[in-house]
């Protein structure tokens, strides 16, 4: 494995992405807190940080232990960092240096730089450059500015880049990483769908031997594939619960329960609908409404787990993103915008032992995952969709009857996108019930009614998102369809706003 060890860089992530790409497995860890260095770590990447090495306080980082005995890369910041502690010097650029570039020189006979094209297009962001490298530093790629764009210390398989390789405007990043990687850490790539479910399933067979264990199924593919490595593991003594919410999308419960059953999970639908609308009846806060669905899920949830005896486990779908310790260099942690209650912690009174068979993966890999296990295409391919469902899709307060006519207006929507081929180019779609009402006509009689306004948006991860540009005559048939076929809705409108400044969801 190949251990990446985070100083604060915005790519920290996507380094570990390109990593396992090549079918190698990697883990990152915080700067300050360096796992012990075992017989499996082939190699170690530092990555790039919002600070500079020259500030007082930079972040230091303990590397005795790797530093000479093991190949390393440095990034950006890390190949800085390595320079200036082998006694080179490390100065403000005279010109900031963000975006693209091009390398003049390569040195191609370095093992680093072996296959890369001449004037190969790399990335560049960085306010700091090295001016001076030690004697035993070679300079392996210069740009027209930038001198020491990549450097080999000799007679060792330590390398630093100023430029980012995992970004995919470095056009042969990918190749670089694969020749540190593959040819200089001798890293074998058989970190595949197929070997994690493999080994996960022989793992958690061991660990969990024949005790009980609980899962909360949402019908999204994290919970999903937790569930079918489990079931693979312990059969029957895995207790799925799929509660329904009554803020599920139409005809969601009954269809996903059923695939469900149909993959041999043994499987309790919970039907809590009027719990959900109890909870929720009167309140208009958004921040209240997810509390209150929160709380409702987990006192739910719980009366299902004490009604299985001598349950010793709670499963949980929790991915790596969600486990990444975070490294805040400069200042303290992202503000809450909004409370994801299905990402907090276990809550205190459910004293059960935790098993999160996906803590290593990103989302793509946990489709793959998926998809090495037989899960349908219908859940693997679902659009993400929050936890408190339609909850913070409707706007203001939740009633059964503005649910009703949601979920048909959404299922209009949801089917023409279908229909066009268009649900699988985009990241999320979905339909939002606004709290307002508006004159309209039909026939002869005026109307007073909802509105609902339409969002689609292209993503990679949800936290950046631009609106989908749909075609606007497919726009107009959904539109029209809506208004014709939903009592209750006069009007239909369609969101043009990206994320930031606005959100994915509208509370
Ligand atoms: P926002 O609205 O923050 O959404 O741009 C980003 C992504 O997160 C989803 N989302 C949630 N998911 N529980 C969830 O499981 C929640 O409370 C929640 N709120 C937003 C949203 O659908 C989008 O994919």
């Amino acid at each position: 494995k190949i251990l990446i060890l985070d100083f604060g860089s915005q790519y920290t992530q996507l380094i570990a992405r390109r990593v396992r790409e090549l079918n190698v497995y990697c883990e990152i860890h915080p700067f300050n807190k360096i796992p012990a260095i075992d017989e499996y770590t082939k190699g170690v990447i530092l990555s790039g940080s919002p600070s500079s090495v020259r500030q007082e306080g930079a972040p230091q980082v303990d590397f005795n232990q790797f530093h000479g005995k093991l190949p390393l890369l440095g990034v950006c910041y890390g190949a800085q960092y390595i320079a200036q502690h082998s006694g080179g010097s490390v100065l403000p650029s005279e010109i900031r240096e963000y975006g693209r570039a091009n390398l003049d020189y390569i040195h191609s006979n370095n093992p680093l730089m072996k296959d890369l094209p001449a004037k190969s297009q790399v990335w560049m962001s960085h306010g700091d450059t090295i001016k001076e490298v030690p004697a035993n530093f070679e300079i392996i790629a210069s740009t027209d500015t930038v001198k020491v764009a990549a450097y080999h210390v000799k007679d060792s398989q330590t390398y630093g880049i100023q430029f980012h390789p995992e970004v995919t405007h470095s056009l042969d990043g990918k190749t670089l990483l694969q020749n540190f990687i593959i040819d200089i850490c001798g890293c074998s790539q058989d970190w595949t769908p197929f070997a994690f479910a493999d080994e996960t399933i022989a793992s958690l067979k061991e660990q969990l031997g024949n005790d009980k264990v609980v899962l909360a199924l949402s019908g999204g593919v994290d919970s999903s594939v937790a569930a079918l490595l489990l079931h693979k593991a312990i059969g029957n003594n895995l207790y799925c619960v799929f509660v329904d919410n009554g803020l599920l999308r139409k005809n969601e419960f009954e269809s996903v329960l059923e695939s469900y059953k149909t993959l041999g999970l043994n499987v309790k639908g919970v039907d809590a609908k009027d719990q959900f609308y109890a909870a929720l009846k009167g309140l208009t806060d958004p921040e209240k409404k997810r509390k209150a669905i929160g709380g409702k899920f987990i006192d739910i949830f719980d009366a299902e787990a004490h009604l299985i005896q001598d349950v010793k486990w709670l499963a949980q779908g929790t991915i790596y993103p969600d486990v990444i310790e975070s490294v805040s260099v400069n200042g303290g942690p992202s503000a809450t915008i909004k409370s994801h209650h299905n990402v907090g912690g276990l809550p205190d009174f459910m004293k059960l032992k935790v098993v999160e068979p996906l803590r290593s993966l990103f989302k793509d890999e946990v489709r793959r995952v998926g998809r090495a296990l037989g899960l349908p295409e219908n859940i693997l391919g679902r659009h993400p969709f929050p936890g408190p469902g339609l909850g913070i899709r409707i706007l203001g307060e939740v009633t059964p009857e503005k649910v009703a006519i949601l979920q048909e207006a959404d299922y209009i929507y949801i089917e023409n996108l279908r229909k066009a081929g268009l649900y699988d180019k985009v990241w999320q779609a979905g339909t939002i019930f606004l709290p307002i009402q508006s004159v309209g006509v039909m026939g002869d009689e005026r109307t007073y009614e909802n509105v609902v306004s339409l969002r689609a948006v292209e993503s990679v991860d949800g936290m950046t998102a631009d609106w989908c540009h749909l075609p606007y005559e497919l726009l107009a048939k959904i539109s029209n369809e809506i208004i014709n076929n939903v009592k209750g809705i006069n009007r239909v409108v369609y969101d043009i706003s990206s994320k930031p400044p606005a959100t994915i969801e509208w509370e």
